[in-house]
């Protein structure tokens, strides 16, 4: 019996088409795309179909709008630092208290230096974008705003295009980290208010440590990476020309598969979602109900511990996550879960099962069948859940 695979909101298995695409690029085509000789124009060809593939998924309207990277967080710092520096007179950025890291540790540093002001947005119990409080922070002061499109953890997914408009009314850049969207919703960039988008190659079943900032034609921009003048000067340092090469061709295929994503996975992940909640008492579901990603459900399994939970799926064959895999290991419950404030007793026992074109209903069977067993054992064990009150055990989300 193999594993389960439902862990592919942390990473996705690189499609094998991708694979063959990039390993001429460590063979016979080892040239640098500097290169004036044969050598170097074959993988200028590569990068600049490559970058035509990405536009494509993207909706952007030029190619050279696309700037190759190292991935998502290298996108993320970049497009962060380089607004603070394109509008030196501003000192406040926007963003919200449920995102990736790879802003909320970058936004923490500009405030400990004395760069800026941060506004940390909160979210509602299922995880959506406090307007109210959104649309006050927004002033002439603010230079970025900073917004996920989907969350990694729930998978909620936020009004990207209409919070990118409103930045616009005050002069402010709007980047999106997107790493979680690209390839699983659509996205049309070309007649959108977004300066910048992240992307990260291993979330689309390319490989790990390659991915692209979308810049906008037009907008304000200075690299992070100075050196030589790859990528037209906008990031420095000789291209990963079989990253890229993949890179591209995984981008295609998310498009070519974009459509299975919200059918035929959509319906594993729901599946999966309504099993679990019929057969396991005192649990729900986090995220939004409406607006999410189809591969996501993240499932709060009250008075049990996930670690514990994640350790008993694994010895049955199922990987899954406790949140983010950068805080698996730590005992704290998840920032997103606590912002969205949801009870300590659940946030702590809340897993994510994230889907992919490779999950098969088999798998998704093997969860339902022995999830409940595993809460059950864990629970009878958990002083918590014996001491609980029936209130309690009885709490509810209500969607408004
Ligand atoms: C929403 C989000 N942003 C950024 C990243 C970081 O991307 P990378 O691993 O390519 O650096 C991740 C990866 O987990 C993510 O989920």
């Amino acid at each position: 019996m193999s594993t389960a695979y439902l862990d592919n909101n942390a990473t996705t298995k690189v499609d094998p088409q991708v694979v063959e695409a990039m390993l001429p690029f460590f063979t016979e085509q080892f040239g640098n795309a500097s290169s004036i000789h044969e050598f170097g124009a074959q993988v200028t060809g590569a990068l600049r179909k490559a970058r035509k593939q990405v536009q494509t998924l993207l909706g952007a309207e030029f190619d050279h709008e696309i700037v190759f990277t190292s991935g998502g967080t290298e996108s993320d710092s970049t497009a962060i630092l380089s607004a603070m520096e394109c509008l030196p007179d501003r000192d406040e950025i926007v963003t919200s208290k449920v995102e990736h890291p790879a802003i909320l540790s970058v936004c923490q540093h500009l405030e400990k230096i004395g760069r800026a002001k941060v506004h940390y947005i909160g979210v509602d119990s299922f995880g959506r974008l406090d307007l109210e409080a959104f649309r006050a922070a927004l002033s002439p002061r603010v230079a970025l705003v900073t917004l996920m499109w989907a969350n990694n953890e729930t998978g909620t997914i936020f009004p990207i295009e209409g919070l990118a408009d409103l930045a616009k009314e005050v002069g402010a850049l709007f980047h999106t980290d997107a790493v979680q969207a690209v390839g699983k919703v659509p996205i049309s960039l070309k007649d959108s208010s977004i300066d910048m988008l992240s992307l990260s190659g291993h979330k689309l079943h390319g490989p790990k440590g390659v991915g692209a900032l979308y810049v906008k034609r037009g907008s304000r921009f200075k690299p992070l990476l100075r050196g030589g003048h790859q990528e037209r000067g906008r990031r420095a340092g000789t291209e990963n020309a079989p990253g890229i090469v993949a890179l591209g061709l995984a981008c295609e295929l998310a498009g070519q598969h974009m459509a299975e994503e919200n059918t035929r996975v959509k319906a594993l992940r729901d599946k999966l979602e309504k099993g679990v909640l019929a057969a396991v008492p005192n649990c729900f579901a986090n995220g939004d109900p409406h607006d999410r990603l189809p591969n996501t459900a993240n499932i709060a399994f009250e008075y049990v511990e996930g670690e514990a939970i994640l350790l008993h799926l694994n010895r049955a064959g199922i990987a899954a996550s406790s949140g983010s895999a950068c805080t698996s290991g730590s005992l704290e419950p998840s920032h997103v879960l606590r912002a969205m404030n949801i009870p300590f007793t659940a946030a702590h026992g809340s897993i994510r099962f994230s889907l992919s074109r490779d999950t098969v209903e088999e798998e998704v069977e093997r969860v339902i069948q022995v999830l409940p067993g595993i809460i059950e054992k864990l629970r009878a064990l958990s002083p918590f859940w014996a001491g609980a009150q029936k209130e309690a055990r009885d709490f509810k989300p209500v969607y408004a």
